[in-house]
């Protein structure tokens, strides 16, 4: 098993309750200092964990009531810090674990983006991740004054990003750095290249000014759910964060990525799908249902709805909260299908979906003792497939420290998961699978 932990450079990861909730405020930390990142990261790095992950948005969303109001008064995902400077915070003060960050490629040119991952490859000493994102919402092309692709655009577009940058990681030889300083020969022009790229929607002459990184690059994350976004991710990531409330739907999208994977004659074994789960964890059954009980009471449903709009691109508003969401057929409502499904298959209502956004994003809430937690764990896996997962937190800090402490131990006893680590990159980590 494969664990990540979920994080965002704001107050609400996928919890709305979270910045409100008691244990998160009598902690004495503030999300928006450098000290809880770090001491996220140790803690993490002490359950040997994969990596640290951050999701990231480049906008606050108006999509709901075309207002800004109930994202800012909610904190629906806003604000959201940019991660990516945090990363060498967080591999400053670890030795291990990967630290990873979403950054869109809708917005930027991939000089830019593989110039900065390869430095960030390189400070972080080959632990950095990219979570290479198409991004959801027209909000944030308007931040960048730029057209939103349509869809089909947007992953072909990604396509050719990504075999920019890596021609620019592949500018520079492994051994172009020779540091004769008699000669004196700092390179080998022999051994970097220009990379002349002239395509459908970049042009890029190279070398990139990077020496080669210890990944030759970051390593890939990814999350697409559309037949293109599968078909992007079975391609390159190393990872990839899923949500799917049902263990069955998740057993699905397993397959389909493993098996795409494989007609691209890649090992299946090569990308890790690590499903995203928020545990809450009691001394007792009962203590962790009151838990969970009283979290979930903290969630203001219009905040659900402002998140659960902006990521379908769709205002909610203008469904009453008792319609059902499974039977919709709104284009834009399809690619979330899977999480407007109860347990049972019976669909959920639009305030139920509300709700459980506000929650956890559509992430179940594995809900128990260490032993029923890990216990849940492995029933998931056993249907699902699936690698691992992206952990995602109630209130923080205390969350992240308590299955650390009490999970983990459980989990080692099972022989589920590491004891310790054993590669030198997050590449490696991801594909250490003892
Ligand atoms: C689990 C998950 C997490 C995502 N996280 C982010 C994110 O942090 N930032 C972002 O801009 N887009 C994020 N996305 C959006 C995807 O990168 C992608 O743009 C979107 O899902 C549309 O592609 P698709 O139709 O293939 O799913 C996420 C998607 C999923 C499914």
């Amino acid at each position: 098993m494969h664990l990540a932990q979920f994080l965002v450079h704001g107050p609400t990861y996928h919890s709305l309750a979270m910045w409100r909730h008691p244990k998160t405020a009598a902690s004495g930390y503030d999300w928006s200092r450098p000290a809880l990142y770090q001491h996220i990261a140790r803690v993490c790095e002490r359950g040997l964990f994969d990596m640290v992950f951050f999701a990231d948005l480049n906008y606050i969303s108006d999509t709901y009531k075309g207002s800004l109001e109930p994202a800012l008064r909610y904190a629906s995902q806003a604000p959201e810090h940019d991660p990516v400077p945090l990363l060498s915070w967080m591999a400053a003060a670890t030795k291990h674990i990967g630290v990873a960050a979403t950054f869109s490629v809708s917005q930027h040119h991939p000089f830019y983006a593989a110039r900065m991952w390869a430095t960030l490859d390189h400070l972080t000493e080959g632990r950095a991740g990219w979570n290479v994102v198409t991004s959801i919402n027209p909000n944030q092309d308007a931040n960048f004054g730029v057209e939103r692709p349509p869809a089909d655009l947007r992953y072909d577009r990604a396509h050719e990003f990504i075999e920019v940058c890596r021609k620019l990681w592949n500018s520079w030889d492994e051994d172009a750095v020779v540091m004769d300083r008699d000669s004196p020969t700092f390179a080998d022009a022999t051994k970097v290249r220009r990379i002349e790229h002239e395509g459908r929607f970049f042009k890029s002459r190279g070398p990139l000014n990077v020496i080669r990184s210890p990944q030759n690059g970051p390593a890939i994350l990814q999350a697409g759910t559309s037949p293109k976004g599968v078909d992007f991710a079975a391609q390159y990531a190393d990872a990839i964060f899923a949500i799917q409330p049902r263990p069955q739907d998740a057993a699905r999208y397993f397959a389909g990525i493993k098996g795409r994977m494989s007609e691209l004659g890649r090992d299946p074994d090569e990308c890790k799908i690590l499903f995203g789960a928020q545990p809450i964890i009691g001394a007792t059954d009962a203590e962790a249902r009151e838990k969970q009980e009283f979290h979930n009471s903290l969630v203001p449903i219009e905040g659900g709805m402002a998140i659960l709009s902006a990521h379908a691109d769709f205002d909610l508003s203008k469904f009453s909260p008792d319609e059902l969401m499974a039977t919709r057929t709104e284009p834009q409502l399809q690619r979330l299908k899977t999480r407007f499904l109860k347990p049972s298959g019976e669909s959920m209502t639009v305030r139920e979906v509300a709700q459980r956004h506000g929650q956890s994003v559509g992430l179940p809430q594995f809900v128990g003792t260490p032993q029923s937690i890990a216990d849940q764990m492995e029933a998931f896996l056993e249907t699902a497939g699936g690698d691992g997962f992206m952990l995602s937190p109630i209130y923080c800090p205390g969350a992240i420290e308590e299955f650390v402490d009490l999970v983990v131990p459980e989990l080692q006893c099972r022989g589920l998961v590491r004891t310790e680590y054993k590669g030198r990159t997050l590449r490696d980590v991801l594909r250490q699978d003892d």
